[in-house]
């Protein structure tokens, strides 16, 4: 479904007046098959936003290819690249940066519609229910802005959106990184019940390797720019290679995060 094909992205900089290039990923590889969750751990800094951006098309490699569905997604244009946002969607670190503060939540879900030139207004609006119910969140919370919601509950309001137009791969960014351990598990317990429900595949960011061996089907441990091990979850944290994967394991509290417990549909609340 989405293959990474040694990608190599930086940032233009100036240094004493010179002009000058930084790669922070390098040659990285990397495929997510349609409905599998794929967990990219490293630390900070080592260039995972960077590769979020350069998958969501944000962000033109220097070199390689990201396909989709076997398009490059850096050479859509017009109608083919609205076409591929709605495929491929992006859930962020914070929600309240990403969520408009002057805008309810309603607003903000059918917004996408909206843009996209989707159903009536009366179809949006029942899309926006449909939306919130998918995250656990009454449907009464429609009526309200982003300061009047808990961390869990923007964040469960910024994947409904992300949603909204039926994608087929979320890019999660951290998506849980800002919120305490039991919301933590809430929201990762959604993102299984959405794979199951909906047969999202996920590419699922995080510094964490406790997190992401909990939610993934297979791992990619990134550091300085550089996968240096990838695998399914079992054995890259049961028996890592890289003296890297084993540092971050090593740092990894053992305290389970109690994930996977939910049947089908999602606890409300958080
Ligand atoms: N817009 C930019 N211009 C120049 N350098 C940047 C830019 N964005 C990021 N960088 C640099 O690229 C490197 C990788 O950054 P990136 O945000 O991809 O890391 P990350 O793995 O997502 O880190 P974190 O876990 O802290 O979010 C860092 O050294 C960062 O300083
Ligand atoms: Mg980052």
């Amino acid at each position: 479904m989405l293959e990474i094909e040694q990608v190599t992205a930086g940032y233009a900089h100036r240094r004493n007046g010179r002009r000058g290039r930084t790669n922070v990923v390098e040659d990285v590889s990397l495929r997510v098959e349609s409905g599998e969750i794929v967990g990219l751990v490293g630390e900070s800094g080592c260039g995972k936003t960077t590769l979020a951006r350069v998958v969501t098309g944000l962000h033109r490699p220097e070199s390689g290819v990201v396909r989709y569905t076997g398009v490059d997604v850096h050479r859509l244009r017009g109608r083919a690249l609205r076409e591929h946002r709605r495929h491929v969607q992006m859930v962020f670190q914070d929600p309240y940066l990403t969520l408009n503060p002057r805008q309810t939540v309603r607003q903000a879900l059918t917004e996408p519609l909206r843009i996209h030139r989707i159903g009536d207004a009366r179809t949006r609006s029942a899309r926006a229910d449909e939306l919130l119910d998918l995250v656990g969140l009454d449907c009464q919370v429609g009526a309200r802005r982003p300061r009047q919601l808990s961390g869990g509950q923007q964040q469960r309001v910024a994947i409904a959106r992300a949603l909204a137009l039926g994608p087929r791969l979320l890019v999660c960014d951290e998506p849980v990184t800002a919120l305490d351990v039991s919301v933590q598990a809430k929201i990762l317990n959604l993102l299984l019940d959405l794979r199951q429900q909906l047969g999202l595949a996920c590419l699922f960011i995080s510094h964490d390797l406790a997190v992401v061996r909990q939610l993934a089907d297979r791992i990619a441990v990134m550091c300085h720019g550089r996968i240096v091990e990838q695998g399914p979850s079992q054995p890259i944290t049961s028996g890592p290679r890289h003296p890297y994967t084993r540092a971050l394991l090593a740092a990894t509290p053992t305290i389970n995060i109690p994930v996977g417990h939910a049947t089908g549909s999602v606890a409300p609340g958080a």
